[in-house]
């Protein structure tokens, strides 16, 4: 279950990173633009609930032991690299989700198209509030690319360096050392 739900997350916030950096970058034409933004926020609101779920998974099961071969220091930076992940996937909507209600446009979010999602209440046209969001919102998603790249390059240093290929604890493919 939690594999599952890591990689259905981790396309998504990927896909939400590469979104997001696309439609705030003046390449998009207008409507597209628009279009972009609606699916942003409705990606956005589910990944919330996925995070919550994610969360209440993680705590009641038990996950796989890391290697017995790993070393203290890296035990340590595995454990502050997903304390961080975890911190990410709860700023990141929380604060578009801020953005969005405290921002004087009152624009709605419609998911997909299907119902409206209702704004965080007591914010709206709070400018302080939502120069505040927008700063969290664009200042954790650089700090999202870091982590996502330093989690990857730990995974490929596992299997390039150690010889030991993490991936099957992840529900991709077979274990065996390579
Ligand atoms: C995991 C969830 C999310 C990720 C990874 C994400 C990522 C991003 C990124 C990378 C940007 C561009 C930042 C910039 O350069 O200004 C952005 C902008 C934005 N996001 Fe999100 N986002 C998420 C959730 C949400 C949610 C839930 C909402 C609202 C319901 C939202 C609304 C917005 C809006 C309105 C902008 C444009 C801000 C502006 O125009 O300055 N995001 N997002």
């Amino acid at each position: 279950m939690l594999v599952i739900l890591h990689w259905l997350m981790a396309l998504c916030i990927i896909g939400m990173l590469a979104g997001g950096l696309l439609m705030t970058g003046n390449v998009l034409e207008k409507s597209l633009r628009f279009q972009v933004y609606q699916w942003h926020k409705s990606l956005g609101v589910v990944l919330l609930w996925l995070i919550c779920a994610r969360i209440a998974v993680r705590l009641a099961t038990k996950k796989p032991p890391l290697p017995a071969t790993m070393h203290r220091y890296e035990r340590l930076a595995a454990k502050a690299g997903h304390l961080a992940l975890y911190a990410i996937m709860i700023l990141m909507p929380l604060s578009g989700w801020l953005l969005v209600s405290s921002s004087s446009l009152g624009l709605p979010t419609i998911v997909f198209g299907l119902f409206e999602w209702p704004h965080f209440p007591n914010v709206a046209g709070n400018h302080d509030m939502h120069e505040l969001a927008e700063e969290i919102h664009e200042t954790v998603a650089w700090v999202a690319i870091g982590v996502i790249m330093l989690h990857v390059l730990a995974v490929i240093k596992h299997a390039i360096i150690d010889k030991e290929n993490l991936l099957p604890r992840m529900g991709m493919g077979k274990e065996r050392n390579i």
